[in-house]
């Protein structure tokens, strides 16, 4: 295990807002926090960046403890904050050989680094610009780059994509994936369920301060019990198969819609329609066409906290 947090706590005043949370990365994994506004993930993030130490509880890096010694994760982490932090007058490159000066790289290896991280975030041509003339999207990137300078193993990115350009959210995601195949470790936070989604291997849920839900996507899905649906339609009335669909395992619920068309709520991930499906075609139902509504994160979100992720 890389990283692994047992029963951390950070109140602000008499406000818990981390409030007794396990948590674990390993090696080369990309791991999402996902949740709504307010729930605890930059206090969380801030800790494992050593920026601010908890009320109680431990991280470890690698088996040793950074609360007691932060040196032990400093050298190895990337922190990417939320904020902008880069000297607008300066160009996007100047920022980066500033802070790759501040991590003790100059010369030829300064300027090889540079390149190596301006191919990761995809900002090219762009480099030699003031970064006053660039987009949010682009600046963030130059943020990520100066998380990048030093070869972190570990990186961790506060809502890199809120309030950007579409083409920069899509060099944001590629930059991620990119840091996997070098074998780095990610924590990914956010509260955009599809961004978790499409790069997150293993997911922690996030509410009120405290880890609500955690693990695969599908193992998510699983636990939760998530409906999904699925819209059947036949070439012959449904009235005499209706019985034999309910029976079928997975489904808990099935709806007549009209003479040829039914409605279907069944349990389990994505793999379920398929067995359905089977048992269906197997019917000699006349089946002509189906309709699947996948059940995603947002669903399993709202089924424990009653609420959406961005109410
Ligand atoms: N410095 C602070 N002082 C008091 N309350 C804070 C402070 N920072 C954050 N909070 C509160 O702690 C909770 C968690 O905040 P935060 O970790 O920023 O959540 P998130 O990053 O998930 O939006 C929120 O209710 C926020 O208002
Ligand atoms: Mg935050």
């Amino acid at each position: 295990m890389m990283l692994e947090i047992k029963g951390l706590i950070k109140k602000y005043g008499e406000f818990t807002a981390v409030d007794d949370i396990a948590l674990h990365i390993d090696e080369g994994e990309i791991v999402g926090l996902l949740g709504p506004n307010g729930a605890g993930k930059s206090t969380t993030i801030s800790m494992i960046a050593t920026l601010f130490k908890p009320d109680s509880g431990e991280i470890l890096f690698e088996g040793k403890d950074i609360v007691k010694n932060p040196k032990v994760i400093q050298p190895f982490i990337g922190y990417v904050p939320q904020e902008i932090a880069l000297y607008e007058t300066l160009s996007g490159y100047e920022n980066l050989k500033y802070f790759g000066a501040l991590y003790g790289l100059n010369g030829k290896a300064l300027k090889d680094q540079i390149m190596r991280i301006s191919e990761i975030i995809g900002i090219g041509d762009r480099l030699k610009d003031r970064v006053s003339t660039y987009s949010g999207g682009m600046k963030r990137r130059i943020n990520i780059g100066v998380g990048l300078l030093h070869n972190p193993r570990l990186v961790i990115m506060d809502e890199p994509t809120v309030g950007i350009d579409p083409q920069s959210r899509n060099h944001i995601l590629d930059t991620v994936k990119k840091l996997k195949t070098e074998g780095i470790s990610v924590l990914y936070t956010s509260h955009y369920m599809e961004e978790v989604e499409a790069l997150c291997e293993r997911i922690y849920i996030m509410d009120h301060g405290k880890i609500i839900a955690n693990g695969t996507q599908d193992a998510l899905l699983e636990q939760s019990k998530i409906q999904s649906g699925m819209k059947l339609k036949f070439e012959k009335p449904v009235a005499q198969i209706v019985d034999q669909i309910k029976a079928i395992s997975w489904v808990t619920k099935v709806k007549v819609l009209d003479e040829y068309e039914i409605a279907i709520q069944s349990t389990g991930n994505g793999n379920s329609h398929k067995d359905i499906l089977k048992a269906i075609m197997a019917m000699d139902s006349g089946l002509v066409s189906f309709d699947i509504q996948k059940p995603d994160l947002e669903q399993v979100f709202l089924h424990m906290t009653g609420r959406g992720l961005r109410d």
